[in-house]
């Protein structure tokens, strides 16, 4: 199966059979929400319901060249069940309608057409303290509840990991890579020039980037990546893009395709990140570090590492945000993640 937007009786046909529609019901339209992007996404609408319905394939629909492993929506499935039992988790996401492993396909609830929280990276837009806490208090209880020796196998998502790990620890870095940087921002090559030939820097990415790794291939390689201390349950794709406001106003997480278990502080690194990105006040981020219930044995300079390399590969890496940063705002973030690469 298949999933296309321009063949309607052939989906309708699918979703009533998987009993994600009644019988008789008709779906009365189908559209892509958001952007084009890792996943097939449609929005679903029949006159009793809409759902949103994400499909993954072999490939990024983004980019159809680049190769993908075609079950990430199974595993993001997989996330979904696991924190049902756990009330704040399970509320702050879409409630999770089904898995169809056989076609990698994912059905959740549909917040409706909301906007994510990209709105951030505007000038004087600010995260109210309520989502602050929420954010916050979503990766508390996420590291909390999760936190074991033994892991469902299928969280090592080693190949979703692979292709993150490229993304953040190596292509930025690289000093002739396919990113023409001026292209993003005049002087932003420049801007970037000394951070890639920075080999004190490299080196401590590139261990990075290896505890971002660790255990994710124990049995194909046999290599033994030191691991970090705690390990738990990740979103591990924990920025605005992935953070939707509902008609109510709150806010909600979704799109944890990139999940793994992992250490606690690459989640809340990626989030400080985002927001020192985002120019929030440092009230905000003082609120997530001193509300954060840290799990046993968290390393803050580890924390900050993750923070500095996520800055650094969205501002000179291939991931770019829509920023309205000036250079000179580039300049200062770039100066501040390096410290944090010490
Ligand atoms: N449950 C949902 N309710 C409403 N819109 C959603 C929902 N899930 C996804 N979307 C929309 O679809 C877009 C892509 O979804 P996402 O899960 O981020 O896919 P991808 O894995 O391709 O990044 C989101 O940015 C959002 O606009
Ligand atoms: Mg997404």
């Amino acid at each position: 199966m298949h999933l296309d937007t321009q063949q309607l009786p052939t989906l309708q046909d699918y979703l009533r059979r998987l009993g994600w529609l009644d019988n008789q019901e008709i779906i009365s339209s189908v559209e892509t929400p958001g952007k084009e992007n890792l996943n097939y996404t449609i929005r679903v609408t029949t006159p009793f319901r809409s759902l949103i319905i994400k499909q993954s394939r072999e490939y990024f629909e983004a980019n159809p060249a680049l190769a993908a492993p075609a079950n990430r929506a199974v595993i993001e499935g997989r996330f979904y069940q696991e924190i049902q039992p756990i009330p704040m988790l399970a509320s702050a996401m879409p409630l999770l309608m089904g898995v169809d492993r056989e076609n990698n396909i994912l059905v959740l609830e549909d917040l409706g057409n909301v906007r994510d929280y990209t709105f951030l990276y505007e000038p004087d837009q600010f995260l109210s303290e309520a989502d602050t806490l929420t954010l916050t208090n979503y990766l508390s209880e996420l590291h909390y509840h999760f936190t074991t020796q033994v892991p469902d196998p299928i969280f090592a998502n080693p190949d979703m990991r692979l292709l993150n790990h490229e993304k953040i620890f190596s292509f930025p870095f690289l000093q002739a890579n396919s990113v023409d940087l001026d292209t993003v921002q005049p002087g932003l090559a420049e801007l970037a020039l000394p951070y890639k030939r920075d080999m004190a820097l490299k080196k401590v990415v590139r261990q990075l980037g290896q505890v971002y790794l660790a255990d994710s291939f124990p049995a194909q390689s046999g290599q033994s990546y030191q691991a970090a201390s705690t390990k738990t349950l990740l979103h591990g794709d924990f920025h605005p893009g992935s953070w939707l406001q509902t008609q109510q106003g709150h806010i909600k997480l979704i799109d944890p395709g990139f999940c793994f278990y992992g250490p606690a502080e690459f989640d809340l690194g990626v989030l400080i990140a985002h927001l020192m990105i985002a120019q929030q006040p440092s009230t905000t981020l003082d609120t997530v570090l001193t509300s954060y219930l840290k799990p046993a044995g968290f390393d803050e300079t580890l924390r900050q590492r993750f923070t500095g390399v996520e800055i650094m590969r969205r501002l000179i890496g291939a991931a770019q945000l829509p920023l309205s940063l000036s250079i000179d705002q580039k300049r200062s973030l770039l100066d501040e993640s390096r410290q944090m690469l010490q």
